[in-house]
């Protein structure tokens, strides 16, 4: 037996000093000492020895198994210490190489748009709204002067929604932002000066159209409010948005909720206005020195009696056009396909 264990003393340390990794450790630990290991096999035999054997036998086992396993215990230490050595080594970073950056997004297009005009807009005093997006027929069209079934209708190739009529017609999205108008008037506050930025939806998709939109309405009534008026908020816009030394014109037009009603128009950038360019003869943007930018004119009386406005004390004037637009007519931004704007080409989107 003494044989035995001496035996299996001098091969356990012999393996132990191979031992590479933790996996090795365990094996080890398997080999020798787990419950069918060789340890055990060998202390098992011990009842059958001689008393004074037996004694002896099992104090040199225990001694064996401690200085055996106080050689695991380092061997452990030991392991663990490469470790984190090499962890120390392959693992090690530098501190001082400066980080990746992650990629910043920016707002999309019509956001920074809507942004800049709101803020042009309230630098003289014009409220920020943002009226709704499903609205009844009658602020859309009815409170605008157009009775049902008026043809004047069909200009605003209309979405219809699937919805029982209400009190106020049928449900439709918003073909304009004209029908914030009556809903400012009914808040009873004047004199009223708001611009009511929101989505429009109509019937059309084409290069110049995506059945989604924006348009913003500038709506400003108060006392002995004039055309002059109109056409000074108008230039002021488009000098602030466009550059200082772009104008607006007036083209006669109709409107059933305007009366007077406008076209409004703006200079041209690249050729100032006048149509035309060194060299040839046609300006290749504009061709007659003014882009369209949208329509305006003095609120209809019966808009205002819509809104509960007594129209012998008040007056004003509305203009309403689409931010997409308005934005692509923004020099250097000569898009020739609007619907670019809401297809999230990245390649697109991140060059503004
Ligand atoms: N709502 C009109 C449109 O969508 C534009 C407009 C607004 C015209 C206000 C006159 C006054 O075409």
């Amino acid at each position: 037996m003494k044989e035995k264990l001496l035996q299996f003393k001098k091969r356990a340390l012999a393996d132990l000093e191979k031992i590479k990794n933790e996996e090795g450790l365990q094996d080890f630990e398997v080999k020798y000492f787990g419950r069918k290991g060789e340890y055990n096999a060998i202390v098992k035999e011990l009842p059958k020895l001689e008393p004074v054997d037996k004694k002896d036998m099992g104090r040199l086992a225990n001694e064996i198994k401690l200085e055996i396993e106080e050689r695991v215990n380092k061997t452990k230490r030991e392991l663990e210490a490469k470790k984190l050595e090499s962890i120390v080594n392959d693992e090690w970073i530098d501190k001082t190489i400066p980080g990746d950056k992650p990629e910043l997004g920016h707002l999309h297009l019509t956001t920074q748009a809507i942004k800049e005009i709101s803020n042009i807009f309230s630098r003289i005093g014009f409220q920020m709204r943002s009226y709704r997006e499903v609205e009844w027929d009658w602020y859309a069209f009815e409170s605008l002067n157009m009775p049902k079934s008026h043809p004047a209708r069909d200009e605003w190739e209309t979405f219809f929604v699937d919805l029982p009529q209400g009190k106020k017609g049928k449900v439709v999205l918003t073909p304009h932002t004209s029908s914030g108008q009556a809903r400012e008037m009914e808040l009873g506050k004047l004199p009223i000066r708001m611009t009511n930025i929101s989505k429009c939806y109509r019937r059309q998709s084409d290069i110049s159209h995506v059945p989604m939109f924006h348009q913003f309405e500038g709506l400003f009534i108060d006392k002995n409010l004039s055309i002059s008026h109109l056409k000074g908020v108008l230039d002021y816009f488009a000098r602030s948005f466009f550059g200082p030394d772009r104008v607006t014109r007036l083209r006669p037009f109709h409107f059933m909720f305007t009366e007077p009603s406008f076209e409004v128009d703006i200079s041209c950038d690249v050729c100032k206005g006048t149509g035309k360019l060194e060299g040839s003869d046609k300006c290749r943007l504009c061709k007659e020195g003014w882009l369209e930018l949208g329509g305006a004119g003095m609120v209809h009386p019966n808009v205002l009696k819509a809104g509960d406005v007594d129209s012998n004390e008040y007056n004003g004037f509305a203009f309403g056009w689409g931010v997409e637009r308005t934005f692509m007519m923004k020099e250097g931004t000569k898009l020739d396909d609007i619907r670019i704007l809401y297809k999230n080409d990245l390649r697109f989107l991140e060059q503004f």
